[in-house]
């Protein structure tokens, strides 16, 4: 069986020979941790978009949506903390002269004290079979036990540190677990210093005049300025939500594993104002609707799970991961985060404009607090195209790659594939697509042997394939065949609509939601 690297590996070659992802400016080699969306991969990106602005704006009819500038006044950042607390702890290898995060060097020390663990458990697994009781063994068996116990101690200590900005303790730990430099393999590290990730810009044609500015680091900032103006044009009454996608800008010491950790990303974000003291029910119930709507994908109850933060950021009373496993392991995927009356109130301070609700029923007026969830786009994407690439055997001993990525958000619905290039065959074919493209994304494809038609098509995530053949001029029926299941089924050209649609149309999906 492949190993975790290469199956990741696999997954970064796909996306470019497929069309879906390459590197930024790769002719001139590329930009580090910045990247382009190709033909099938601007699809893909534009499905999740839309899934998720109808699964959070059409299907909550106290939930709107803006689109706020990228470019904000410089105050914002001050008011929202990144100017003095959006920092990374970072350290250096002296020998290597490799930059990492600290604080990754740590947890990545701590995933493989994990990992030993995973390994005990399967293998425990495979000796009991049927009888294993997985619970039981992890609280019982001492090697998992001591095991558990160095890696909660360890990111306890690191928690903790981090939290008083104890940058010394961070180093002292780095040491004291013998961490070495992949690159160097040497223990010769700087001090730990804090970086600010925030890219800088200037407003303004010369340079005395010009304002220094930031690109935003989170869209969240561009809702908490609107606030007041959407309230009282949209006449919204709390509880009430506002959504926004779009480019967020980070200058990630670490930017590694492909479009996991980018510089330029985008995030689809919601902050839902409440009444000051409902917090708790609501960040419950926001962890709870966001997990329903990962889970309407059919991408595995297992590959999911909740992971509470140990270290709060400046912002937040509470707050939740929810993680999907990569195939680099499980990593956060999206963030729910309770805000309090943080953001409002520090704009308020720093703008001087009153931020406030006047509350009919309780007849007063309140700073609102905030429930955040917030989700990166291309992170989804890449938990979508890595779930989604797998190598089948099939019954006749061979193998095919195919993407089984979830039929709502794959880039092309339908091929239509005439079998050949005569007898009036390629006409039709051209008739069907001009009725589906109507409502659907498909393509026409009459090059090679059908079988490798197939093929191309499972590499390329299309849910459908529609095969034009000479029985179709005598009665107007085609072969549709499935990309998973690979059944083909003949029906009448006028079906082909409703097929389609029953298992692509983006209604059957988010009703799994309600
Ligand atoms: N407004 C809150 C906020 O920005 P965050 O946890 O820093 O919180 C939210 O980011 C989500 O944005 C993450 O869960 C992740 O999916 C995505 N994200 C953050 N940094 C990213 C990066 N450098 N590259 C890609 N996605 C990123």
């Amino acid at each position: 069986m492949a190993n975790q690297e290469d199956i990741f590996k696999k997954v970064i070659s796909h996306a470019k020979e497929y069309g879906y992802v390459a590197q930024s400016s790769e002719i001139y080699d590329g930009l580090s941790a910045v990247y382009d969306y190709l033909q099938n991969g601007a699809e893909l990106k534009k499905n999740i978009r839309e899934y998720w602005w109808q699964a959070m704006v059409q299907l909550h009819e106290n939930i709107v949506g803006i689109d706020a500038a990228i470019f904000m006044h410089p105050t914002t950042w001050k008011a929202s903390g990144h100017v003095d607390a959006f920092n990374d702890p970072l350290i250096d290898n002296k020998d290597s002269k490799k930059r990492y995060r600290a604080d990754v060097l740590v947890e990545d020390h701590v995933a493989k004290i994990e990992a030993k663990i995973e390994k005990e458990v399967a293998k425990a697994a495979k000796r009991f079979g049927d009888a294993f009781d997985e619970a039981q063994f992890r609280s019982t068996n001492t090697r998992v036990m001591d095991y558990q116990e160095k890696a909660d101690t360890i990111i306890k200590r690191l928690a903790r540190s981090l939290e008083k900005e104890d940058l010394e303790d961070v180093k002292n730990l780095i040491l004291e677990l013998e961490i070495v430099c992949p690159v160097s393999g040497s223990k010769n590290w700087t001090d730990v210093k804090q970086f600010n990730l925030m890219f800088g810009t200037k407003l303004g044609a010369s340079a005395e005049s010009a304002m220094d500015l930031y690109l935003r680091p989170e869209t969240a900032q561009g809702i908490f300025v609107n606030f007041l103006n959407v309230q009282k044009s949209g006449r919204m009454k709390i509880p009430f939500g506002i959504a926004q996608i779009g480019k967020a800008f980070r200058n990630e010491i670490v930017a590694r594993q492909f479009i996991f950790r980018m510089r330029e990303f985008e995030q689809m974000e919601m902050q839902f104002f409440i009444r000051p003291g409902t917090q708790k029910e609501w960040y419950e119930s926001w962890k709870e609707t966001r997990m329903k709507w990962h889970l309407s994908l059919g991408m595995g109850e297992d590959n999911y799970r909740f992971h509470d933060h140990e270290k709060l950021a400046h912002y937040a009373d509470a707050a939740a991961d929810i993680e999907f496993r990569f195939p680099f392991g499980f990593k956060e995927l999206e963030g729910i985060h309770s805000r309090t009356d943080f953001d409002l109130g520090s704009h308020e301070k720093y703008s001087g404009k009153k931020l406030q609700y006047f509350d009919p029923e309780l007849e007063e007026s309140y700073v609102p607090y905030v429930i955040e969830t917030s989700i990166g786009l291309d992170r989804m994407f890449l938990a979508v195209l890595a779930h989604s690439l797998v190598d089948e055997e099939l019954d006749n001993g061979s193998t095919r790659t195919v993407l089984k990525i979830p039929a709502v958000l794959a880039p092309t619905k339908a091929a239509v594939l005439p079998l050949v290039k005569k007898d009036g065959l390629p006409e039709i074919a051209h008739q069907i697509i001009d009725d589906l493209r109507l409502d659907f994304n498909v393509t026409y494809d009459d090059k090679d042997a059908v079988g490798r038609r197939y093929r191309r098509q499972d590499a390329a995530g299309t849910p459908f394939c529609i095969t034009v053949d000479h029985q179709t001029l005598e009665d107007r029926t085609v072969t549709l065949r499935h990309r998973d299941s690979m059944e083909q089924k003949r029906l009448p050209i006028e079906e082909l609509h409703t097929a389609i649609d029953r298992e692509v149309g983006m209604r059957h999906w988010l009703k799994k939601i309600l």
